[in-house]
């Protein structure tokens, strides 16, 4: 899970993508992340995904560095923090 995976995932239906859902979707787990004190948040894409990267970093995500998998896939890792202030 540190290296990929991460500890929030998510998907959209197609019908319906674009429209900002996973963008809030996140934002909303954020805010249950934050309510059990989790402090920072892995949250990964495929290198390749623009979508999930963007949706990742309009709710602050920070890239970290890449992953290679066994198989070879590069994937994007970020770390989001929900310390409380
Ligand atoms: C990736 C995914 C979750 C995005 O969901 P979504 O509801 O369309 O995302 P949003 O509407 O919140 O879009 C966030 C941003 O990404 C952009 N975006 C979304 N899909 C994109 C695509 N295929 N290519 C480029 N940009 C894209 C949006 O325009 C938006 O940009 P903005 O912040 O500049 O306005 C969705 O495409 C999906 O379910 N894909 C299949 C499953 C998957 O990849 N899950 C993530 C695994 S890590």
């Amino acid at each position: 899970m540190r290296t990929i995976g991460g500890h929030i995932g998510y998907g959209i239906r197609p019908s319906e993508r674009n429209k900002g859902y996973a963008s809030y979707l996140l934002k909303e787990a954020l805010i249950k992340c934050k309510e059990l004190h989790m402090g920072q948040v892995l949250v990964t894409c495929d290198e390749d995904n623009i979508g999930s990267a963007k949706v990742i970093l309009n709710n602050g995500g920070v890239e970290d560095d890449l992953f290679i998998t066994e198989e070879g896939q590069l994937k994007k890792r970020f770390w989001i923090s929900v310390k409380s202030s």
